[in-house]
């Protein structure tokens, strides 16, 4: 026995010497001294043997194993600064070169303005709101008076995923859901992405990003509307600029209502821009139809509202002066870092 444990405690020592990296090392250590090593082995078969002998085996055991347990810390101290000479040899690293630039984005000016005009609605006490890019039907159409027939439902205004899902066309979207979820007042924004099978060009993307509104509570009135979308306008574009209200049509609102402003480029007195009007269309707007109240479980004799909805891109467009929405959508750095 005693020849077998002094063999073991040998070969131990000599493999030892041999080790240099930790993962070696680890290697040794489950051979030598784990639960399936030969030592274990031994100490598992001692209760064979009889009480004395267990004694005199048990105490030489002991000792050899103590001392490859010695051998073995002392290899890994120095295994490890061994390891830790060969990193520091191998991985210099230079610290007077100049470092990696990382090149940095930039925001694209429809965030910069969308955060802008959140900025200017959360101080009029508005909260935002959000809904699916993919919607049903109902809730894109129905829900709005936006009946089966109407020419906006056509394939060639709307992206259908199957019968009853749709891209959405529009924010008003988020009208019915937050209506549906939540009991007035409701005063929120809700900015999204909207699409539309419109072919690309200069004015039309079949992306593009709207912006709603919804106030709804006892008393709102035309005069609320038409006060907060001034604010709005004003607080965006400048006190000087000139808006109006000029009556339409929208199925979900009425009465209905286009907001003009005066031109940015010509201060309204006629241009190319303005088509010589003076003025430019920038948003629709009204007074929320009962119906859509009353399918959204809202009251029509207690409660009223007012809506907007408005093409973010637009906006930008007209703030920046961009003739062409395509760029806004081509992440060219070149173009974006100008703002
Ligand atoms: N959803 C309309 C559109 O995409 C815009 C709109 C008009 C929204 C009037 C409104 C509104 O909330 O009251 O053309």
């Amino acid at each position: 026995m005693k020849e077998k444990l002094d063999q073991l405690f040998n070969s131990a020592i000599e493999q030892l010497k041999k080790v240099d990296s930790i993962s070696k090392f680890e290697e040794l250590r489950v051979r030598y001294l784990g639960k399936k090593s030969e030592l274990s082995n031994i100490l598992k078969n001692m209760k064979n043997l009889s009480n004395e002998e267990k004694i005199s085996t048990g105490k030489i055991i002991n000792e050899i194993k103590k001392n490859i347990e010695l051998k073995f810390s002392e290899t890994f101290e120095s295994i490890k600064n061994f390891e830790i000479e060969r990193k520091l040899k191998e991985e210099i690293i230079d610290i007077t070169l100049p470092g990696k630039k990382i090149a940095i984005g930039h925001k694209n000016p429809i965030q910069i303005v969308l955060d802008e005009i959140k900025e200017i609605f959360l101080n009029m006490g508005f909260v935002i709101e959000e809904g699916p890019d993919i919607d049903t039907e109902y809730y894109n159409f129905e829900a709005l008076n936006i009946l089966k027939d109407h020419p906006a439902r056509s394939e060639q205004d709307t992206f259908y995923i199957d019968d009853d899902y749709v891209l959405r066309t529009h924010t008003s979207t988020i009208q019915i859901r937050t209506m549906e979820n939540k009991k007035p007042p409701i005063k929120i924004i809700a900015p999204g992405r909207v699409y539309r099978s419109d072919e690309l060009d200069a004015t039309h993307s079949p992306i593009f990003c709207q912006m709603e509104g919804l106030v709804v509570d006892k008393d709102i009135r035309m005069s609320h509307l038409k006060s907060t979308l001034n604010k709005f306008i004003k607080s965006m574009f400048g006190s000087e600029i000139k808006t109006k209200f000029r009556a339409h049509h929208f199925p979900f609102t009425e009465p209905s209502a286009e907001m003009d402003v005066s031109c940015f480029a010509c201060k309204g007195s006629g241009c190319s821009v303005c088509k010589n009007s003076g003025y430019i269309e920038i948003l629709g707007c009204g007074m929320v139809h009962p119906d859509v109240l009353r399918r959204c479980d809202v009251d029509p004799e207690e409660y009223s509202g007012f809506a907007f909805g408005f093409g973010i891109d637009r906006m930008v467009m007209l703030k920046y002066g961009i003739e062409d929405i395509r760029l806004l959508y081509e992440s060219d750095l070149k173009f974006l870092s100008q703002f």
